[in-house]
């Protein structure tokens, strides 16, 4: 078990640990206090930090930092992640705590990323967040371009289910539990094991589009949070040969309908700003863009 304690650093009796094998119920504990304190705040959801962990990565296992309060309540981490290209660093706080805790917890990060010797690492801060942006500024972090928009869509408001193409039919994991998970290909090959390990996964919202052929067409994750009653559509894709048949705005409004059956109240999704079909497809769909994240960049000298 990685895991480290540290000595309080200040009066309200937050204390900082490293750990990994607790990350992931702590991160969704944090997330889900962020997302109840402010509906729209921050970057992620906590079904994001739930959808990278579909694959396995070095950063599982070097520990992330948390504070926790005085009844082991976490109200901020630095979560380091590992894509292969780069390492990213998300500073994550809980909206009451960012004042006291902010300068400590960035510092630390920074302390992080020395520690683990990385080359290059990406940040992404909203740009309406200039507490984070002038950070980043001031500790040589520069705009990396990949622009991203977080859209929202109230569950009220959701569409009607639109029909699929003749010859095609959806179905959910649970249904094809038999059978390789679909996403294998693309997410590694212990991806069903890893979301099983995910307390917000539901195989029976895991949908895929299978072609007349009983090739897989198209697929997209839906997350519902009890807790926030926001559900997270990730990932969503149509393969190639089987783009502008529909079947994407038949599995988003599919996958709607069973969020909304699980209590979800709103429905949040975000995609990249150079992604036209991304952005057609949500906004058809009701999608509001609510805000606009870009990564930061910085290599070690
Ligand atoms: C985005 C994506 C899922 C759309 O899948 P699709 O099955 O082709 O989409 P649909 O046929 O259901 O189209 C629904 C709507 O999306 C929009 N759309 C889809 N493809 C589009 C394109 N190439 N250009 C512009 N708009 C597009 C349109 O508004 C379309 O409605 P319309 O056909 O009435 O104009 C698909 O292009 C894809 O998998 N891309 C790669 C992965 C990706 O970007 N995923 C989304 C990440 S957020």
């Amino acid at each position: 078990m990685v895991r480290q304690g540290r000595p309080a650093r200040d009066p309200l009796k937050i204390r900082e640990e490293l750990t990994s094998d607790d990350y992931l119920d702590l991160i969704t504990r944090l997330l889900q206090r962020c997302r109840r304190s402010d509906p729209t705040g921050g970057v992620w959801e906590a079904a994001d930090l739930q959808w990278w962990w579909r694959r396995v990565r070095p950063s599982d296992r070097c520990g992330q930092l948390f504070w926790l309060d005085e009844v082991g309540d976490p109200v901020a981490a630095v979560v380091l992640t590992d894509w292969d290209r780069a390492w990213t660093c998300d500073v994550v706080i809980a909206p009451e705590h960012v004042e006291a805790l902010f300068d400590l917890v960035w510092q630390r990060g920074l302390e992080q990323v020395a520690a683990l010797e990385l080359d290059a690492v990406e940040v992404r801060a909203r740009d309406d967040d200039t507490t984070w942006t002038s950070a980043l500024d001031e500790s040589g972090f520069a705009p990396a371009g990949d622009a991203s928009t977080a859209t929202w869509l109230d569950a009220g408001r959701r569409p009607q289910v639109s029909p699929l193409p003749r010859g095609f039919r959806l179905l959910s994991r649970a249904d094809t539990s038999d059978r390789p998970h679909h996403m294998i290909g693309r997410n590694g090959e212990h991806v069903a094991e890893r979301l099983a390990e995910c307390s917000l996964y539901d195989a029976e919202l895991d949908l895929l589009v299978e072609a007349p052929d009983g090739d897989v067409a198209a697929y997209a994750l839906f997350w519902p949070d009890p807790v926030t009653r926001v559900g997270l559509v990730e990932p969503m894709r149509t393969e190639s040969e089987y783009q502008r048949l529909g079947l994407a705005r038949h599995l988003l409004t599919a996958g709607l309908e069973r969020l909304a059956a699980r209590g979800c109240e709103r429905f949040k999704v975000s995609h990249n700003n150079d992604n036209p079909a991304a952005r057609g497809l949500y906004s058809g769909a009701g999608f509001v863009p609510d805000s606009i994240s870009y990564a930061y960049a910085r290599r070690s000298p």
